[in-house]
């Protein structure tokens, strides 16, 4: 299998609505985030795997037949081909792997294996239609239930893929990214708007008076996990990293400071861009984030079929990884490194401890961070006031994927699991690591500790950024 991220990778071309009503539909906070104890694994799988499929069948129920099999960009699948392959991945872990069974259309997996065909290329797949997709994915999930009721998911199971309920939960958040990757290609789908949602609540009071950065102290903090039960392998095992004393952004770079740049020049002037980047904006003629138009002398943007005036408060949204490093340059800063990164959002200086989310432990809540596809777009910079870390930092889970400056690499002790194709094969300087989760993130999903990555290209993911800086000397208080 692969996750989004694997996928969009892999295909070279790419990764990761439904209405207000739906909001609660498409809400998993951990599943069954709310009760007093933790949920047992096998009703947290069984909620997690629920969820997932509620979203999908949301997204693919939102638009005709014919928008099912069209591809709305090379860099996406048709989104019955995603819809499918939810279901083929299902049947090669749950139903084969897990269950022991036999599976049901072991003839498709050539068609649904995101390693074979680039995106760009599935259009000509001998695809199940929509209807055939559909019943499938239906009918491997009904194997998958009975599968799941059979398994001893405890956490001192000896088997790693059934412990904890893992390879559930796996599935539920490669499900979970591929509606992530299919919300994508319902945002570059040209035509009138087929999602709705409410708008997030507009920005607390205080969120005007906020410090432009706040200080991250200097020295050692656990970086990765080796207890959350759901991490991927990419994220283990729990290391210490020593990491200097830095100032990040309380908030993620907005559309309003981002149009500074864009009108500062900072597109036509090579001194902000690395050569890599300069050819990249030489090449492609970028002048602005993706999705924006000019109007007049100020800018539009298309999202989600609607055509707005971009609102300046908002984290700017649809930047690639050259334009996030460019904008750092241009502001005399530089993007923090995934290390810094996770070190703002989860190290507690009073514990000493590295906390599962900037807010503590507890499973992501509305009033922690913008998740779950229950707004479609970021919240206004300064929300969720809730949900900040011990530095003040805001908003690090949620609204936007931040670029990093890192290379997506192994950590020291890593071990490919449950397959070298899930994250070893994509380790190197080809791709970013972005951190945090976007508006149409899971929850489930969604840890301090989550890794993505991507090409620095890429612009159609939901993906932002906030800046750094050193702090100098005597700073660290
Ligand atoms: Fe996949």
């Amino acid at each position: 299998m692969a996750t989004a991220a694997a996928d969009t990778a892999a295909d070279t071309a790419s990764t990761t609505s439904a209405g207000a009503a739906a909001y609660g539909a498409l809400a998993d906070p951990g599943a069954l985030a709310g009760s007093a104890e933790p949920a047992e694994p096998s009703v947290r799988a069984r909620a997690a795997l629920e969820a997932a499929r509620r979203r999908t069948l949301a997204l693919t129920d939102a638009v005709s037949d014919e928008d099912l099999v069209a591809q709305h960009s090379r860099l996406m699948s048709p989104l019955v081909w995603d819809l499918a392959h939810i279901g083929n991945q299902e049947e090669l872990w749950l139903v084969r792997e897990a269950g022991g069974r036999p599976g049901l259309r072991p003839d498709l997996d050539h068609v649904y294996d995101a390693f074979q065909t680039p995106r760009a290329d599935r259009p000509a797949l001998p695809m199940l239609g929509p209807a055939e997709a559909r019943a499938y994915a239906d009918a491997v999930r009904a194997e998958t239930l009975e599968v799941l009721a059979a398994a001893d998911t405890s956490p001192g199971q000896a088997e790693p893929l059934l412990a904890d309920g893992f390879v559930f939960g796996m599935l539920a958040q490669h499900e979970q990214q591929h509606d992530e990757t299919m919300l994508a290609t319902h945002q570059l789908r040209k035509g009138p708007p087929v999602l709705d949602a409410p708008a997030p609540p507009p920005a607390p009071a205080d969120a005007a008076t906020l410090p432009r950065e706040v200080l991250v102290p200097g020295g050692p903090f656990a970086m990765g996990t080796s207890t959350e039960p759901w991490a991927l392998d990419n994220e283990r095992p729990a290391h210490t990293v020593e990491v200097p004393a830095f100032w990040l952004d309380t908030v993620p770079v907005t559309n309003g400071a981002y149009r500074e740049f864009i009108a500062a020049g900072g597109y036509r002037d090579e001194r902000w861009w690395t050569p890599e980047g300069w050819q990249h904006v030489q090449d492609t003629g970028l002048e602005a984030p993706l999705f924006w138009s000019r109007d007049g002398d100020g800018w539009t943007r298309r999202r989600f079929g609607h055509v707005e005036p971009v609102p300046d408060d908002e984290p700017v949204l649809h930047v690639c990884w050259y334009e996030a490093d460019a904008y750092a340059r241009w502001a005399g800063r530089r993007l923090p490194t995934e290390a810094e990164w996770e070190k703002a959002a989860r190290h507690d200086p009073a514990s000493g401890r590295s906390r599962r989310y900037p807010w503590g432990d507890g499973d992501p809540r509305p009033e922690h961070a913008n998740l779950g596809q229950r707004h479609l777009q970021p919240a206004p910079a300064g929300s969720h006031p809730a949900g900040a870390a011990p530095s003040g930092a805001r908003q690090l889970i949620g609204d936007v994927w931040e670029w990093t400056a890192s290379d997506f690499t192994p950590y020291p002790g890593f071990t490919a699991f449950p397959y070298k194709e899930y994250s070893e094969v994509f380790f190197g300087p080809e791709y970013k690591v972005l951190r945090g989760g976007a508006f149409g993130v899971s929850p489930v999903v969604c840890r301090g500790t989550f890794r993505n990555w991507d090409y620095p290209v890429r612009r159609q993911i939901f993906a932002g950024f906030r800046t750094a800086r050193d702090a100098g000397p005597g700073e660290d208080a």
